[in-house]
């Protein structure tokens, strides 16, 4: 049914301007590209925009390594970007960057509504600063010892090993990750974004159906700790804009970041006479939709609401988050060739193929998705080779042949076309919705239809046989319906494979509405192979060349650290041996387990290993009772650091196999294994 027409902006998130796009970015490019496609073949007037994410520290300390001007690099990465996603597919409106006039001018008016408003402030605060390189430091940029478990170079908010989080400041031996000078502390002026004063607001619309809910959960949390004041400014030298009544102080990326939202539909506005204000105003009956990773939630949820709504505009009609890709089943890996970028998928793999995997695997909530590579091979090649694509190869030829390219007049077995396109409007609702992996399934369930109908038609028997044509016309009339329904539900996933669709059905376009009529004496092109198969082959040469780029690119961390990367997994996958020499492995008696009261995981062990005991903490409680341990002897790690945890500190961990749950084993040694033996 023909709903009314709807007018939708949507964005992705603004990739940062200092790195390649990989398969963790195209997740949320391929969700939002899909859902746009599909709103504009259901004729909504529905537009993309995206830019390049341009300001802050990395980008300019990325540039300096290389010898060259922030804006030569953001030029370079802008180009780079771009051919990836256009490879992909994935067809912005618009694609811009947050380094240009529009976003200066749109974040210098939304920055000074909200100061007329009375919601900015200043105070001074005390930071680190490099008196080498003369900046102040960002959290990520100083190294030091962890002032909890004493670990080396660890980054200034967080340790790695014990997972603690404190602020630079609290680094024992701090270096500058930029010089390696010793920092110092220094004052200087910040402005602030008085988040608080929106909390009302906040409160009110993260709870009016703009969000998902394990979304609106998350907020709940947030609010409970209190919102505090955010610091929009950063000292020179930054790669930014100076904020207007601040001479030497810039906006911190994430101010402007989410305006250059804003700036990139500007740009579209002004080159194709689109009323701007008609979407931004207060009032405005358009729909706005940001989709974003997890890791961006607040900024998205909190900040950004405040910041429109301080500035007399409209907040987003909804905010669609998604989860992290993990490859086979763990966060992507250089070191085992799953940190695999766009440009490599593309030189070894049709993008089409990745677009339905990830389809297949997409819902509406915040879970992560797996793309798991052999799955990955068998699925497209069951699916999209063997059924869909099938369906096509199997019919054109008899009707090319036998009929100069002619459908039957009249389609025989209406009845199953029409379930067919009753089905199509229930996929359209799963596309709506973002559940593509229930479209998938429906549109997969269909093409066995489909083919079951032609195996019992059996079209290459009735050629054989005099007088049996109108059966083959007729069969493969039904045939090629059938198929143009699956493809015109395919065709926000496939474009590339629905336009061959579409030339060789001989259609002016593909959508929904002209469903409703089947092909009946129409006549076709012939048949060209939409898809072929994936071979194992590639998918090994996209592994070895992923597993190449680690030794290319292996850059200095800091210069890729930047807000919380999407996926970006640091190059800590291979040990060598002398670090793993130092893992100290002790046989440990069980000498007492008990449960852990508010921990729904956790048992406490206290450990023998030969004179010394040990108290450690192991989530082991949901496959063993306490009293089954005691007494047991079993594998530990000896010189793991001390971890404060909420329950008390854990001195060391037992080592155990198994999926999790119930499945998961102690490593039981032989019974002639003494409390406090290595293992080796
Ligand atoms: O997290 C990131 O990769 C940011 N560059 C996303 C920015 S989204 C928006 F706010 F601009
Ligand atoms: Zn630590």
């Amino acid at each position: 049914m023909a709903e009314q027409k709807r007018k939708i902006l949507v964005t992705s998130a603004l990739p940062y301007a200092n790195g390649s796009i990989h398969l963790g970015h195209l997740v949320e490019y391929i969700q939002t590209d899909i859902w746009v496609r599909f709103q504009k073949m259901r004729g909504h007037d529905c537009i993309y925009v995206c830019a390049d994410d341009a300001h802050g520290t990395p980008i300019m300390l990325r540039a300096r390594q290389e010898g060259i001007e922030p804006e030569e690099l953001i030029a370079r990465v802008a180009e780079e970007h771009q051919a990836d996603f256009a490879e992909f597919l994935i067809g912005f409106d618009n694609y811009h960057s947050t380094h240009s006039p529009e976003n200066r001018e749109l974040s210098e008016l939304i920055y000074t509504r909200n100061r007329d408003a009375g919601h900015i402030t200043t105070r001074t605060i005390t930071q680190a600063y490099d008196p080498e390189k003369e900046m102040f430091l960002p959290d990520r940029f100083i190294k030091g010892e962890c002032p909890r478990c004493g670990t080396a170079d660890q980054y200034g908010d967080s340790c790695e090993a014990c997972g603690a989080t404190y602020s630079p400041t609290e680094l024992k031996n701090p270096v500058s990750a930029v010089s390696g000078a010793t920092p110092i502390e220094k004052e200087s002026l910040h402005y602030f974004f008085k988040l608080a004063d929106f909390e009302p607001m906040l409160r009110k619309w993260t709870t009016a159906g703009h969000l998902q809910e394990e979304v609106t959960n998350k907020l709940n949390e947030w609010f409970a700790e209190g919102l505090r004041e955010w610091d929009i400014s950063r000292d020179a030298p930054y790669f930014g804009f100076e904020i207007p009544d601040a001479p030497g102080k810039f906006f911190y990326v994430w101010l402007d970041a989410p305006i250059g939202y804003l700036a990139s539909f500007r740009q579209y506005c002004e080159r194709t006479g689109t009323d701007f204000d008609a979407y931004w105003k207060k009032d405005s009956e358009a729909e706005v939709y940001h989709f974003i990773g997890k890791d961006i939630i607040y900024f998205h949820a909190l900040f950004w609401p405040a910041m429109l709504s301080g500035a007399q505009m409209r907040t987003p009609t909804a905010i669609f988050a998604h989860g992290f890709l993990t490859v086979n089943g763990q966060k992507m890996s250089k070191s085992r060739g799953t940190f695999i970028k766009a440009r490599t998928w593309l030189d070894h793999l049709n993008p089409e193929t990745l677009r339905y995997y990830f389809a297949a695997k997409l819902g509406s909530g915040i879970d992560d998705l797996d793309l798991n590579l052999d799955d990955f091979i068998q699925r497209v090649n069951s699916d999209l080779v063997g059924k869909v694509v099938n369906i096509a190869s199997r019919c054109a030829g008899f009707i090319n042949k036998g009929f100069a390219g002619r459908l039957a007049a009249q389609l025989p077995d209406a009845e199953l076309y029409r379930t067919f396109v009753r089905a199509s409007e229930e996929i359209a609702a799963m596309y709506e919705a973002r559940e593509y992996g229930r479209a998938i399934r429906e549109i997969m369930a269909l093409a066995d239809i489909a083919n079951q109908y032609i195996d019992e038609g059996k079209p290459w028997v009735l050629a054989k046989q005099q007088g049996a044509e109108q059966q083959v016309q007729d069969v493969c009339s039904v045939g090629l319906n059938l198929f143009r329904v699956l493809i015109t539900c395919l065709a926000p996933v496939l474009p590339a494979t629905a336009e061959k669709s579409r030339a060789f059905l001989n259609l002016e376009s593909l959508d929904w509405d002209a469903l409703a009529e089947p092909l009946e004496d129409h006549r076709i092109e012939t048949f060209q192979p939409l898809m072929t198969r994936v071979e194992a082959e590639a998918i090994q040469a996209v592994r070895e060349a992923s597993r190449q780029d680690l030794e290319t690119t292996a850059a200095p961390a800091p210069v890729a650290a930047q807000g919380s990367p999407l996926n970006e997994d640091p190059i800590r996958d291979l040990i060598s041996y002398d670090e793993f020499a130092k893992v100290d492995l002790r046989i440990a008696r069980i000498v007492r387990a008990q449960a852990v009261e508010k921990a729904d995981k956790l048992l406490q062990l206290t450990l023998d290993i030969g004179g010394e005991t040990r108290n450690v903490f192991a989530g082991i409680k949901s496959a063993y009772a306490p009293e089954d341990l005691e007494g047991k002897l079993t594998v530990m790690v000896a010189n793991l650091a001390p971890r404060q945890m909420r329950f008390g500190i854990s001195e060391g961990m037992v080592l155990a196999a198994g999926p999790g749950g119930k499945d998961l084993f102690i490593l039981e040694p032989h019974p002639g294994a003494q409390p406090g033996m290595r293992v080796k």
